[in-house]
């Protein structure tokens, strides 16, 4: 018999409403699911996002306060899916009501905060998951396969890069990821530690770093009620500081000897959603973009005449992908990575298994981001430290 999982999912903006899908759709995607989900009840402080959990995903209830949606006796796991700022006190409220927790990343908006929270799970043996979805890309776990077969010999370089647009219009209003108190540190917390954590999948640990940061816009109009992420202001608008990184890069050693740059901006003006890699090693070298997310490029040193890239396409001969669509090249998309990874965390919830990445992989991650911090007041290279030690 299958694992019933009542669910609680707390904030119901874009991601609340990405894993609320998921839930509702896996057992249908997924019929060998070793479980069945149940969506309980979703806490948001906006009565109008209360409303859509009950009438347009069908949430047993909605209420106000995280408190009461963790401590619930039909809930086992817990999706925490509000800014960033409150992923630590409702983690600690989770965990001390006997939850699973599944966490959008960053986990906190500093590396301390995310350290706090991983000590929090490890006191009550919570079983945890981060929400670094690239990781669950069929085309990503398949550039991993290609680099631990050999395909591409001995790793000597990777590029890592997250330009997105999200914040390059002045007007875009100042919701709460350009506010530490909400946010924490901006796009190195925000989208650079994707990057981080497809290094560490793909590659492994970084031992060093050193980087820069910089902002481009200082100030946007102040947003009123659930703004969206991509609302957008007047002129006219009365207007508030940014305060924290547009812009943030690093140079890196990795543990095996590669070594690695990194680029991140959300107010570029171009790259959409440009979460991408290039891996380079000895024999070969493989590409991917989240723009592209159904593309891999594949280069292979060859005797005679090089070919060049050739691109493999997404299909059903790569893990996941035949749920969503079967054949070849028929695209998967966003949400389908969030339905990947819930499955897998769920799997794991069901059968007692260790789900990653969890919280220690995302200490691992701001580990990283701490030592970069480091390196913009010492303006030095800065040895990565586990901060879980
Ligand atoms: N994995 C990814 O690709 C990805 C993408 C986007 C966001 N995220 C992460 O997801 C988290 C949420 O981001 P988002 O873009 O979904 O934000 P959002 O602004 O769209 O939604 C946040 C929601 O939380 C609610 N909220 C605010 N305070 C609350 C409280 N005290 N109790 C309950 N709910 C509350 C808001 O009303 C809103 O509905 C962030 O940590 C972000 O880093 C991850």
């Amino acid at each position: 018999m299958k694992k019933r999982i009542g669910i609680a999912v707390l904030g119901l903006g874009w991601m609340g409403q990405a894993h609320s899908r998921a839930a509702l759709r896996i057992s249908s995607l997924f019929p060998d699911a070793e479980f069945k989900p149940e969506l309980v009840v979703c806490a948001d402080v906006e009565q109008s996002r209360r409303d859509r959990a009950v009438n347009d995903f069908g949430f047993a209830r909605a209420v106000a306060g995280f408190e009461e949606a963790v401590s619930a006796k039909d809930v086992d796991a817990v999706w925490v899916t509000a800014p960033n700022m409150l992923h630590v006190p409702m983690i600690a409220a989770a965990a001390a009501a006997g939850k699973a927790i599944f966490s959008e990343k960053p986990i906190g908006g500093t590396p301390a905060q995310t350290v706090e929270a991983y000590n929090i799970a490890k006191k009550h043996s919570t079983p945890t998951g981060v929400g670094y979805n690239y990781l669950w890309s069929p085309l990503v776990i398949h550039a991993r396969e290609l680099i631990k077969s050999g395909a591409i010999g001995r790793v000597t370089h990777y590029r890592g890069r997250f330009l997105s647009m999200y914040g390059s219009d002045e007007l875009g209003l100042l919701t709460w990821r350009f506010k530490f108190a909400q946010a924490g540190y901006g796009v190195t917390s925000d989208i650079l530690s994707h990057s981080v954590s497809l290094a560490h999948f793909l590659v492994g640990g970084i031992s060093e770093v050193t980087g820069m940061k910089n902002n481009t816009i200082t100030h946007r109009p102040l947003p009123s009620g659930a703004a969206s992420h991509y609302g957008r202001g007047k002129a006219t608008d009365p207007k508030g500081e940014v305060e924290n990184e547009d812009f943030a890069s690093m140079l890196c050693n990795f543990e095996n000897g590669a070594t690695g740059t990194f680029e991140t901006s959300r107010s570029m003006v171009g790259p959409e959603s440009q979460n991408a890699f290039e891996v380079y090693g000895t024999e070969g070298s493989l590409s991917w973009n989240l723009e592209k997310l159904n593309e891999l490029q594949f280069y292979k040193r060859e005797e005679g005449v090089n070919t060049g890239y050739k691109t493999i396409f997404g299909g059903d001969r790569f893990p996941f992908h035949g749920a969503f669509a079967p054949g070849m090249a028929n695209a998967i998309g966003f949400e389908d990575l969030v339905a990947i990874e819930d499955l897998n965390f769920m799997n794991a919830l069901a059968t007692g298994t260790t789900y990653t990445p969890g919280f220690k992989e995302a200490v691992d991650v701001v580990s990283v981001q701490q030592a970069l911090i480091n390196s913009w007041t010492s303006r030095k290279w800065e040895p990565v430290v586990d901060l879980t030690i």
